[in-house]
């Protein structure tokens, strides 16, 4: 029998990453990040000051690959695991840039086509249903307000040291979105087939479920 795969799309902070690591503990299946390789590419351009036309000929020594330990994705710039270091504003914002270059997404591509077709895998991203899977098993494209987006963020990062204000997070978002969807390769876009998941009033729970509920209806995972 070949491997399920569920694809999740949808924009930054809709809440994907917790859910999709939720709901693939729930079926034990294992779950892709896949916004974290774009991160790590960004990261290897920027530790490496590297100019955007000499890009495409780095990426060959980047040396991006995906680890599992205990469940959870890790990601390394050749044996250096970054998965930590990846996850700042900057690269955050270097990361959307960097992914609307055609010759990162295609040195990508292959990686997550690889893991979808050797394992049960839940991939989240914003082009998995469109572009990377097109042919997933389920397909969801899951969204929230940008307000609500940002006041999850803001509450996440409220008790740390230099959190910016409510505005500059929703600002952030806000620019995010805009160059994610319009960007001209593999933009963020709902694919026809997938399923709309809005959590503006969800909880995590809730949403899980939902996800939870779409998953059995269209396959025959079981799951308590
Ligand atoms: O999900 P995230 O915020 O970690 O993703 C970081 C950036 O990578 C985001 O701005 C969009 C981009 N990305 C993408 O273009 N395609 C994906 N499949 C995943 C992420």
């Amino acid at each position: 029998m070949s491997n399920i795969n569920i694809a999740i799309d949808g924009p930054a902070g809709a809440g994907k990453s917790t859910i999709a690591k939720m709901v693939s503990a729930k079926l034990g299946f294992i779950y892709v990040d896949t916004g974290a390789l774009y991160r790590t590419v960004a990261l290897y351009i920027t530790e490496n000051n590297i100019a955007d036309e000499d890009i495409e000929k780095s990426l060959p020594s980047a040396d991006v690959s995906l680890g599992f330990a205990d469940g959870a994705q890790r990601v390394f710039l050749g044996d250096r695991d970054v998965s930590d270091l990846i996850r700042t504003p900057e690269i955050s914002m270097a990361a959307s840039r960097t992914s609307a270059i055609p010759a990162v997404r295609a040195y990508l591509f292959e990686t997550q086509q690889k893991i979808a077709r050797e394992n049960n895998i839940i991939m989240d991203g914003r082009d998995i249903g469109t572009v990377v899977l097109p042919n997933a098993d389920v397909k969801i494209f899951l969204t929230a307000s940008a307000e609500e987006r940002a006041n999850r963020r803001y509450k996440e990062l409220a008790e740390k040291p230099d959190c910016p204000t409510y505005q500059e997070i929703l600002d952030d978002i806000i620019k995010r979105d805009y160059q994610d969807m319009h960007r001209e390769i593999a933009p963020l876009k709902q694919a026809e087939d997938a399923v709309l998941v809005d959590t503006t009033n969800l909880d995590l729970e809730g949403s899980a479920n939902e996800i939870i509920r779409i998953i059995k209806e269209k396959t025959n995972v079981q799951c308590d």
